[in-house]
């Protein structure tokens, strides 16, 4: 059992993690004030799983719960959804002192905050994250929002939660590629902020399943990236300058996905081929060595995870969609980039000739 904290100038927040835990999210509310209705959003599949036990602790604590489901995956992560929250709040008399509980992967966790942060101007919010991607990225931080037709989550707001309760247990039902796409930001903490955490993962024989971890490191891996993200955001929560680095292989990752229509890889994959290429971008700027980035790629490697640009990609296609990242500023590309394991630097200095130069080599 461990307890991080996300220390900010308001409303600083407890990432609790421990086995089986669940069944104490009523009690670890409880001693929140988080008001006396509950409103539990989650997918079906998801539900189906944890449903039960959320609602029977939920309601053993005193709450009254009720549900909201949402149908699973990235094309129903709009504006029309969220209506569909407010319906089930408006019909169910959620109040300001409520509580909207994120139970579910990252669409999950990024709309319930969305309609947590709009619900009467903001009520209580709770993440229950159920992947691992979700545990260790997107459940910390308070981004949350939908997408637009043009774009991933152009519509957002910085929104913290009250609570992240991470149970490692719920991964039991996480299927394989998502598993690998959750170690995807598991080693992007490892370069960006914790070598140490990058060496525990290098002598781990084989990093490709949940079985394969196993529990006494699943916990390391849990609690020190959520250290990192805590740290990270404690530090910059509105993303004016540290935060960034959290964007460390999505740049490329980012065009990847735009550009294979986001059918042909989960995002964890395109971010682990997007730190290889980052990787590549840095040892051709002399700020990288060559046999860290070889480390780095091999680890990618042994989480089961691509690490290629998928041949039929053309370089000016990347090129040309890296420009219209919506983390652009001023007409300037941004890059993380490594300079050592643990440590990277935000640069706006990579041309398109150094891209082609170091991902054509
Ligand atoms: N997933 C990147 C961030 O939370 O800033």
């Amino acid at each position: 059992m461990s307890n991080i904290t996300v220390d900010l100038p308001q409303d600083s927040y407890a990432i609790a993690i421990a086995p089986d835990s669940l069944k104490q999210l009523g009690s670890q509310m409880k001693e929140l004030n988080l008001g006396n209705k509950v409103l539990v959003i989650s997918s079906p599949e998801i539900f189906s799983y944890y449903g039960e036990s959320c609602l029977n602790s939920l309601q053993d604590a005193g709450f009254e719960a009720y549900t909201h489901l949402i149908p699973a995956g990235e094309s129903h992560k709009t504006l029309e959804s969220i209506q569909r929250v407010y319906d089930t709040a408006q019909a169910n008399h959620l109040e300001r002192s409520s509580t909207f509980v994120a139970l579910g992967g990252g669409v999950i966790g990024d709309m319930t905050g969305f309609s947590a942060a709009t619900w009467l101007r903001g009520v209580n919010f709770v993440q229950v994250p159920t992947t691992l991607l979700a545990i260790v990225d997107a459940s910390v931080g308070g981004k949350t929002g939908v997408n637009h037709p043009q774009g991933k989550n152009l519509i957002g707001a910085f929104y913290q939660p009250k609570l992240v309760a991470i149970d490692p247990n719920l991964l039991k039902t996480l299927p394989l590629r998502e598993f690998r796409a959750g170690m995807a930001e598991v080693i992007k903490y490892g370069v960006i902020w914790d070598q140490d955490l990058f060496t525990k993962l290098e002598h781990c024989d084989r990093l490709d399943s949940l079985d394969d971890v196993g529990d006494e490191l699943l916990e390391i891996i849990i609690t020190r990236s959520c250290q990192a993200k805590a740290e990270v955001v404690s530090q910059d929560e509105k993303e004016a300058g540290l935060r960034a680095i959290l964007n460390y292989g999505h740049t490329i990752g980012h065009a990847i996905e735009s550009l294979t229509h986001y059918q042909q890889f989960v995002h964890g994959e395109a971010v682990a081929i997007g730190m290889v290429a980052a990787g590549k971008i840095a040892v051709a700027m002399g700020l990288w060595t060559q046999e860290e980035a070889d480390r780095q790629d091999a680890l990618i490697a042994k989480a089961g995870l691509p690490t290629e640009i998928p041949p039929e990609l053309a370089l000016e296609a990347i090129l040309e969609t890296i420009k219209s990242d919506k983390k652009v500023t001023a007409g300037k590309v941004r890059f993380i980039l490594p300079m050592a394991i643990g440590k990277v630097i935000i640069t706006d200095q990579v041309t398109p000739e150094i891209i082609t130069k170091a991902l054509t080599l």
